[in-house]
């Protein structure tokens, strides 16, 4: 049994079915209550579990404003003359939320009655409550106020893809990281998916460090991490409706000229089974006589544009068939790059081949973690966005595949808005922006002006969870990374002195 805490008492409007007061009885500890905790109270019908909406304090000696002024000019405080601490009560109002009949989470229709003892819920109580699975859920913290696992399903939270969102330095990639060590950690019996990361900042990639001080897990065995410099995306690999979304002016003319000529090098790989390569491309296109001069010139310009990018080659490097495993991370390292233009050619083709690969089984169910979400999907239609094709049709058709994303923005008002909608769970951290609160509000589920309100006060390490995952608005304490934190980037002062150092 949970802590006992009050019994319910008679307001002028209540007990009823919307909102019942208790008084705190327990005062063994100096902080018997809290806003926002969860409480269960036994009625005839069952179990009912309610939230701590508001808390008051009372005392009969200061309710008199002239007595207490009259008494204190004196010189004498009151709690000289009386026993004023003893008359100090705690009122707390809650909120009924549901009543468990049965086992069975029902709408609550009828009142607890005066008197009733009211305690802290259990963690049964909560976890049938919140749908928690306390068993073999990923435990990403624990529930705020009260010392429960916040473990949450795994198909639950990931099957239909999740956001975080938050300002930056909120905890959005120490969150990521966490729930990455979770999906690492999991046993083969409980059912594990392949991780893929991309790192834009190069945040993740200490996952793969040994590490020999104790406290923490050493994950290097379970986590790969592909610098860019060695990736290549193989040409023969991409159809021509790719190339026109690699080069989104190039006209449909133009692309149906491309495909032919890829029709032509494909039989040629197979009969000779050398793959092909971007200048082979660029060849056949010079080298063909039906082409019309314009189309050729078009054509040939927007594919030296691509091979001036580096990122081509005939073969895929790293193979991202072999690189997704059950139970591993493969982390792909963009922070090398900086022109966004190829860091979405090179997700749009990682994302378009996990999605394929996992169409044809030849990968395991996999959750791709994409960090600046927001330049890789953007809702406005003139920031044009190489990835963001590819990454909608994800969020609409991957849960049939088990492609899961989760998608982590500082701007979710610049985020696609059919991604959002798409993402059934939102973890929000701390979020100040009036305008990203805005439209959080509207388009996460569950969230009303008093939540949001919270939100604004999240502290670094807490977050509230959303939708799909959970039955009802919860608000966690994430819990401390196993694995070694990246070092710190140097502030502001110490890079001043590092260059002084340097050139003078
Ligand atoms: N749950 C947490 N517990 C402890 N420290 C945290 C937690 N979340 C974030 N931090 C710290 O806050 C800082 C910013 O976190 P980070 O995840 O990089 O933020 P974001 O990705 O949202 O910009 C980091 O130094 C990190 O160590
Ligand atoms: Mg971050």
């Amino acid at each position: 049994m949970e802590r006992e805490v009050g019994t319910v008492i008679c307001t002028s409007s209540g007990p009823s079915a919307f909102e019942f007061d208790f008084v705190v009885t327990n005062t063994s500890l100096s902080v018997p209550v809290r806003t926002g905790q969860f409480v269960e109270v036994s009625t005839e019908e069952g179990k009912l579990i309610a939230q701590v909406t508001e808390i008051m304090k009372t005392n009969r000696y200061f309710m008199h404003a002239e007595a207490v002024r009259e008494y204190e000019r004196g010189g004498k405080p009151l709690t000289t003359i009386f026993p004023v601490d003893k008359w100090e009560y705690i009122i707390a109002k809650a909120k009924p939320l549901a009543i468990s009949i049965n086992g069975q989470l029902e709408r609550v229709t009828f009142p607890p009655s005066p008197g009733e003892k009211v305690r802290l819920a259990s963690q049964d109580t909560l976890a049938n409550f919140l749908g928690l699975d306390i068993e073999n859920g990923i435990e990403l913290g624990t529930v705020r106020y009260h010392n429960i696992p916040a473990r949450l399903n795994l198909t639950r939270l990931l099957q239909k893809h999740v956001a975080i969102l938050a300002i930056s330095g909120a905890g959005k990639s120490y969150l990521a990281s966490v729930l990455t060590e979770e999906l690492l950690l999991r046993s083969p019996a409980k059912g594990r998916v392949a991780v893929v990361i991309v790192d834009v900042h190069g945040e993740y990639v200490s996952l793969a460090e040994k590490v020999e001080s104790s406290g923490y897990v050493d994950f290097s065995d379970r986590v790969s991490v592909f610098k860019t410099s060695f990736f290549q995306i193989a040409v023969p690999q991409i159809s021509e409706r790719m190339f026109g979304e690699f080069q989104p002016q190039i006209s449909p003319i133009q692309i149906r000229e491309l495909g032919r000529v890829l029709k032509n090098l494909k039989r040629k790989m197979y009969e000779t089974g050398i793959p092909y390569s971007l200048q082979d491309v660029i060849r056949e296109i010079e080298q063909d006589e039906k082409m019309n001069i314009r189309t050729k010139e078009a054509l040939l310009g927007w594919l030296y544009d691509l091979e001036e990018t580096g990122l081509f080659g005939p073969v895929e490097s790293p193979n991202l068939d072999k690189i997704v495993k059950p139970g591993h991370a493969a982390i792909i390292d963009l922070s090398e790059i900086i022109s966004l233009r190829k860091k979405q050619i090179l997700v749009s083709y990682v994302a378009r081949r996990l999605f394929d690969l996992r169409k044809q089984e030849k990968i395991p169910p996999f959750v791709l973690i994409l960090e600046e979400a927001h330049q890789f999907c953007p809702e406005a239609r003139r920031e044009l966005a190489i990835s963001k094709s590819i990454i909608e049709t994800i969020a609409r058709e991957g849960r049939k595949f088990f492609a899961s994303l989760c998608l982590i923005s500082q701007r979710p008002v610049k985020l696609s808005t059919t991604v959002l909608s798409q993402c059934n769970t939102h973890i929000i951290l701390r979020i100040t922006n009036p305008y990203d609160l805005k439209h959080i509000g509207e388009s996460s589920e569950g969230i009303d002006r008093t939540v949001l309100d919270v939100i604004t006060t999240l502290n670094v390490g807490e977050a509230l969870i959303v939708g799909e995952a959970v039955n009802f608005p919860l608000f966690i304490k994430i819990r401390k990374r196993r694995s070694k934190e990246p070092k710190h980037a140097l502030n502001l002062e110490d890079a001043a002195k590092k260059f002084e150092k340097q050139y003078t």
